[in-house]
């Protein structure tokens, strides 16, 4: 189980994270906070493109960062949604290609908190991405 403190501070950190969002096109703002090993938590946003596919969801943005940092231990993630400019009120799922990178660097039972404004949600992401492929494939 996740410590509510810890829950509580990563939601807090992707609504912070969110309001960086450059979406003009989708209107929709996410917001991701990425807690490390170590207790650092990266954040993202999403980040659009006048070309639309270079744009770079949220939860890549986090993880990409912390990579690149040198950090590859990660302890949970926090993601929230919606319309840009409203309050968060529905809960917001990584992608497919998020939960794929996710699985790059994640255990099974990695915890991916959700938030609607009300209630987190907690859902491992061996849920969120039942029978993956991954580097064990490659051997
Ligand atoms: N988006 C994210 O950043 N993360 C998700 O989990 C879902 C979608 C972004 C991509 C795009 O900028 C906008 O939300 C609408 O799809």
């Amino acid at each position: 189980m996740m410590n509510q403190d810890t829950i509580t501070a990563l939601v807090k950190n992707a609504l912070a994270a969110r309001e960086k969002s450059y979406c003009p096109y989708s209107g929709f703002a996410v917001g991701a906070a990425l807690l490390a090993a170590d207790g650092t938590i990266y954040t993202g946003a999403n980040i659009e493109s006048a070309s639309f596919t270079p744009t770079v969801c949220a939860e890549r943005v986090a993880m990409f960062t912390a990579v690149h940092k040198g950090e590859r231990n990660f302890t949970a993630l926090a993601v929230v949604g919606g319309k840009s400019g409203a309050e968060v009120s529905a809960y917001c799922a990584p992608c497919g290609v998020c939960r794929q990178v996710l699985s790059e660097f994640c255990a099974p039972d990695f915890p991916v908190i959700l938030f609607d404004g009300k209630t987190p949600k907690v859902i491992p992401l061996s849920t969120l991405l039942p029978a993956s492929f991954g580097k064990a494939d490659l051997t």
